[in-house]
C-alpha cells in the first residue's frame, strides 16, 4: 500500500476516514511477556536497542499482538546524546548520563556525527521493521525535542526542580543556545537518516516542555524545535507531544508539524475548537485507566471516540506511555474500541 493512502497518514493529513486509527506510546514495553523474555535474552534495554533483529522483533510484537495502525521503532530519546559523546546508562532509577553538560567547555566537546555512521543501529532496525510490517501499518521513527534532551544533558538524568537547567538558562544565556543550536543540529540528522531508513512519520517528543510558561515556551525551547524539524518538513508527517501542557496547546499547534498529541488532562473535543483544524489531534485515553478491566477500557475509549463525534484528524492514542502494571488484554480491548466503530 502506498504511504498516502494508510489510514493513520489520512487522518494526520485531516481527510475524513472510515474509522479512526490507532497506536499506543510505549506500545513495546514491559507490560507484554515477550518484550520481558527479548529484554531478559539481551541483557537490558540499550543492548536490545544496539541489536537491529532484537529491536525489530520487539517493534513489531505489540503490532502482531493487537493489529494496531503503526509501529514505532524501539529506541530512545536519549540515544543521540550518546552519539554525541555522552556517556548513557539505564538502570533501575531510569537514565542516567554521569557527565552532565554545565559548562561551554563540555557544549563544544559534544560532537555532531552522521548518524549512519553513530546511530547505523536505527537505520537497520527501521529496515527490517519495515520489511516486516504489514501492508496497511505505518512505520513511525521519532526524536526528542532539542529542549527535552538539553535537560536531560543538563541534569544528567530525570529531575524534579531542573534546577541545573535552568540555572544555566538564567546564568549563561550563551551556553544554553550553543547548546540548544547543537541539539537542534543533531535532531534534524536523526530525523531525516530515519526518514530514509523509511520511517513514514515523525514524532518529536518534549516531554519537559511543560516546565515552561508560555512566553519562556515561545523564547527558549519553540525556536529549536522549528528548526529540528526543518529536515523532514514537506517529507513526512510530524506529530508533536508535550505531556502535562494544556497551557502550550495553542503555541504547540504553531509548530511545523501536522498532529498533535495531547495528554488525558486536556478536553479533547475543546482542543478541536483552541487549534482552528491547523492540526490533526492525537490522544488522549488516561494510560493508568487501562489498569482496570477489558470491559471498563473498551467502554471508557468508546465514550473518548463518541466525544470527538465525526471530525476529522483524530488519532486515538494515550495521554502518555502504557505503564508497565497494564494487563495486555485492556490494550486489546483499546485498539477494538477504535477498530470497530465505524465513522
Ligand atoms: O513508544 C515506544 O514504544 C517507542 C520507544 C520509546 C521508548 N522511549 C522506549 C522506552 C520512546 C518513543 C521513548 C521516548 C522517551 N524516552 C521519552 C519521551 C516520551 C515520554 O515518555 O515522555 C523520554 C522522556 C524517554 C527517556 C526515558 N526512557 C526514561 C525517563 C525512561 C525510564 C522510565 C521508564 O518509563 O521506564 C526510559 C526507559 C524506556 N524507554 C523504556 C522503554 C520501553 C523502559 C525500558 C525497560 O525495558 O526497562
Amino acid at each position: 500500500m502506498r504511504t498516502e493512502s494508510k489510514l493513520l497518514i489520512r487522518a494526520l493529513r485531516r481527510e475524513a476516514t472510515e474509522r479512526t486509527p490507532v497506536w499506543l506510546m510505549r506500545q513495546a514495553g514491559r507490560y507484554l511477556p515477550e518484550y520481558r523474555a527479548v529484554r531478559g535474552q539481551a541483557g537490558g534495554f540499550l543492548e536490545m536497542i544496539r541489536a537491529p533483529e532484537l529491536a525489530a522483533e520487539v517493534t513489531l510484537q505489540p503490532v502482531r499482538r493487537f493489529g494496531m495502525d503503526a509501529a514505532i521503532l524501539f529506541s530512545d530519546i536519549l540515544v543521540p546524546l550518546e552519539a554525541m559523546g555522552m556517556r548513557l546508562i539505564f538502570d533501575e532509577h531510569g537514565p542516567q548520563l554521569p557527565q552532565p553538560i554545565r559548562t561551554r567547555a563540555d557544549v563544544d566537546a559534544l560532537r555532531l556525527t552522521d548518524p549512519r555512521e553513530s546511530m547505523q543501529f536505527v537505520g537497520d532496525a527501521l529496515r527490517l521493521v519495515a520489511a516486516g510490517l504489514p501492508a496497511d501499518k505505518t512505520l513511525i521513527g521519532f526524536c526528542g525535542a532539542p529542549f527535552t534532551l538539553a535537560s536531560y544533558a543538563i541534569e544528567g538524568g530525570t529531575s524534579k526542580s531542573f534546577a541545573n537547567l535552568r540555572t544555566l538558562m538564567l546564568r549563561s544565556e550563551s551556553t544554553y543556545h550553543a547548546l540548544l543550536d547543537k541539539l537542534a543540529e543533531m535532531v534534524a540528522r536523526h530525523l531525516e537518516y530515519q526518514v530514509n531508513c523509511g520511517a513514514e512519520v515523525v514524532v518529536l517528543f518534549d516531554t519537559w516542555a511543560s516546565q515552561l510558561g508560555r512566553d519562556e515556551y515561545l523564547r527558549s525551547a519553540a525556536p529549536w524545535s522549528r528548526a529540528a524539524l526543518g529536515s523532514v518538513r514537506g517529507k513526512v508527517p510530524v506529530i508533536a507531544f508535550a505531556g502535562h501542557a494544556d497551557h502550550l496547546v495553542e503555541d504547540l499547534a504553531e509548530l511545523p508539524i501536522e498532529g498533535l498529541a495531547l495528554d488525558h488532562r486536556t478536553d479533547l473535543p475543546a482542543a478541536f475548537e483552541r487549534t482552528k483544524q491547523r492540526v490533526a489531534l492525537q490522544g488522549n485515553f488516561d494510560p493508568s485507566l487501562l489498569l482496570g478491566t477489558p470491559e471498563s477500557v473498551f467502554a471508557k475509549t468508546q465514550t473518548l471516540l463518541a466525544t470527538v463525534e465525526d471530525r476529522p484528524g483524530h488519532v486515538l492514542n494515550l495521554g502518555h506511555g502504557v505503564l508497565k502494571e497494564t494487563n495486555p488484554e485492556c490494550v486489546g480491548a483499546f485498539v477494538r474500541a477504535a477498530q470497530e466503530r465505524r465513522r
